[in-house]
């Protein structure tokens, strides 16, 4: 009776002690994904770099996808050392990193949107992290623009003051003429 009261434990103590190694083998082994900043401001033409870093005792697989409130498309998947697979669509503009991170260049508004990162371990566990990415329209046309107009402005402006100058010549002219042409007139004697 005895016996077999301690076989029970010690079938027990087995077990526990199993699932706890089982449990911290599966903790080291979990993926963590470590990133700072979670939103990134760019514009039209400039390059993104989505920072993470993913720890995992494993080689994880590395996802990205980009979310708008139109789309959802797969931009690549990748396991560092193994392979790297990048959608067409992307493949000029997205440069993959092993820890993770994405590289996006020469950025359009249409980028302008959600960027999901989605780790998984071997052991089929995932983290999952997220940025925000704000494309603005690319200063310099606005800047283009507001000069070509300014410069506009200021040719009319210039124009004006020509016209106006020529205006007040010729008025004078007339004047003087009026004038000489009516002293005579003034001086004959009655
Ligand atoms: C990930 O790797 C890239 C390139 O090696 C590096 O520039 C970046 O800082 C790394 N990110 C983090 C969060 O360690
Ligand atoms: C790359 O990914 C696409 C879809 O995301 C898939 O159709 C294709 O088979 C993959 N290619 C490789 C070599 O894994």
């Amino acid at each position: 009776m005895l016996m077999l009261y301690y076989r029970l434990w010690d079938v027990h103590d087995v077990a526990v002690l199993l699932c706890f190694t089982l449990y911290m083998c599966h903790q080291a082994r979990a993926v963590s994904i470590q990133s700072t900043q979670h939103s990134l401001t760019r514009s039209v033409q400039e390059d993104a770099f989505f920072s993470v870093d993913v720890a995992c005792n494993c080689t994880p697989t590395i996802q990205w996808t980009f979310m708008s409130s139109s789309v959802s498309r797969a931009i690549g998947v990748w396991r560092p050392g193994v392979f790297i697979n990048i959608t067409d669509d992307y493949s000029s503009r997205v440069e993959a990193h092993d820890n993770g991170s994405m590289g996006l260049s020469d950025l359009r508004l249409q980028d302008a949107g959600y960027y999901v990162v989605t780790v998984t371990d071997d052991m089929g566990g995932s983290k999952d992290a997220g940025y925000v990415l704000k494309v603005n329209e690319v200063l310099y046309e606005d800047l283009q623009y507001l000069s070509v107009s300014a410069l506009a402005l200021a040719c009319l402006a210039a124009l004006l003051m020509l016209a106006m100058w020529l205006l007040d010549k010729a008025y004078r002219k007339i004047v003087a003429w009026r004038r000489r042409k009516q002293m005579p007139v003034l001086h004959v004697p009655v």
